[in-house]
């Protein structure tokens, strides 16, 4: 892996729950995120992915100084953010900006496009002084394909794809070296998300940006990713390059996932199993023993509810020469042969 400009380590995030409105108790907590470790080399894309509420905004928001970690620690560069305040705290912020989801509420509709654009300047004067700044609104639009003439215009104006152009042009103000993207595309129509896709790709290479890319969908990272983590229930449960995830997974939930994104092939779609997870996913309140994705998986045994499984190579993937680099929380973890997810490079959708 290049070189890392992003280390977490023991990540953590344990909101409070409380009864009572008077005399507060705390009688749980809500595990948003529950132990994430991962590394996020320079220029490059680690793609996470889970279903709902399993903690890939928390993380996100955490990442970038939104939400302060329980425990563990997010190291830039070496340096530990979580333990930064004041001015250190803000020069490294900096370099970590976010696209969030959705971009109809996202951008603040009684600001011109300019204004929200050259916001992230006001906080960070040195960066852009004040007679510099439309010149680089102009360019950032033209960055990401939007016409600079555009910029008094207010974001009804604009299409959902546009919007999210905006919220990315708005992300790359403070030339950032990490962009966390929470969905970027989730909120946009299937024909629009290839486009803003591709978008990220090209300034990725343009301004050697490394990305944090969140989404729902393994089909929807595919493209964009060099690395990918399967998020469940507050941890990762299963990492490794695009290509061992997507056609080398080694953890039933990732199986699962993967059985379910559609297959363009009617050949290969022939050839797959779809595996179909009984049950809903636990409460993040109440998370199961040992292993947390036991209560849905088809190959549980006795030993999931007593031992929690490390996030590591599996020996015997290891003793058959498989990359050291494919990490499955499972105790049975197996290679499973599942069609790839989709044709050769025809984009997300
Ligand atoms: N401020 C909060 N207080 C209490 N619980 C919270 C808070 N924020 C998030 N949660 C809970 O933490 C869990 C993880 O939420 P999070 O938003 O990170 O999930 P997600 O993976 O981003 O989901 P989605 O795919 O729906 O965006 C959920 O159960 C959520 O209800
Ligand atoms: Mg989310």
């Amino acid at each position: 892996m290049a070189e890392p400009i992003l280390e977490v380590s023991g990540l953590v995030k344990h909101y409070p729950l409380t009864r009572g409105i008077v005399f507060r108790k705390q009688v749980g907590a809500v595990r948003a995120v529950d132990g994430v470790d991962f590394r996020l080399g320079r220029g490059e894309t680690l793609g996470i992915v889970g279903e709902s509420g399993c903690g890939k905004s928390t993380v996100a928001k955490m990442l970038v100084n939104l939400e302060r970690p329980t425990a563990g620690s997010i190291r830039y560069k070496g340096e530990d953010i979580t333990r930064l305040s004041g001015k250190a705290l803000k020069a490294v912020r900096r370099n970590i900006q976010m696209v969030f989801q959705d971009p109809y509420t996202s951008l603040n509709p009684r600001m011109t496009v300019g204004d929200i654009i050259g916001e992230p300047y006001d906080i960070h004067p040195e960066v852009a002084p004040k007679g510099d700044r439309r010149r680089r609104v102009r360019e950032l639009l033209d960055v990401v394909g939007l016409n600079p003439e555009y910029i008094n215009r207010y974001p009804h104006q604009f299409s959902g794809g546009q919007r999210q152009r905006i919220g990315i042009a708005r992300g790359l103000a403070l030339r950032p070296e990490v962009i966390v993207a929470d969905e970027p595309v989730s909120a946009l129509d299937v024909s629009v998300q290839a486009q803003v896709i591709n978008l990220m790709d090209r300034l990725q290479s343009e301004f050697d940006l490394a990305y944090v890319f969140i989404a729902h969908d393994l089909s929807i990272v595919r493209h964009i990713s060099n690395r990918v983590g399967v998020m469940y229930l507050g941890r990762i449960v299963e990492t490794g390059t695009d290509t061992e995830i997507y056609e080398h997974p080694t953890h039933p939930y990732t199986q699962a996932l993967l059985s379910a994104v559609p297959v363009p092939d009617p050949e290969a779609r022939e050839h797959r199993e779809r595996i179909i997870l009984s049950g809903d996913v636990p409460s993040p309140t109440n998370i199961p023993s040992g292993c947390r994705f036991r209560t849905r998986c088809w190959k549980a045994q006795e030993r999931c509810a007593l031992e929690v499984p490390a996030l590591a190579v599996p020996a015997w993937f290891e003793a058959a020469g498989g990359p050291a680099a494919h990490d499955s929380a499972c105790h049975f973890a197996e290679e499973k042969h599942v069609v790839p997810a989709e044709g050769d490079g025809d984009g997300p959708g």
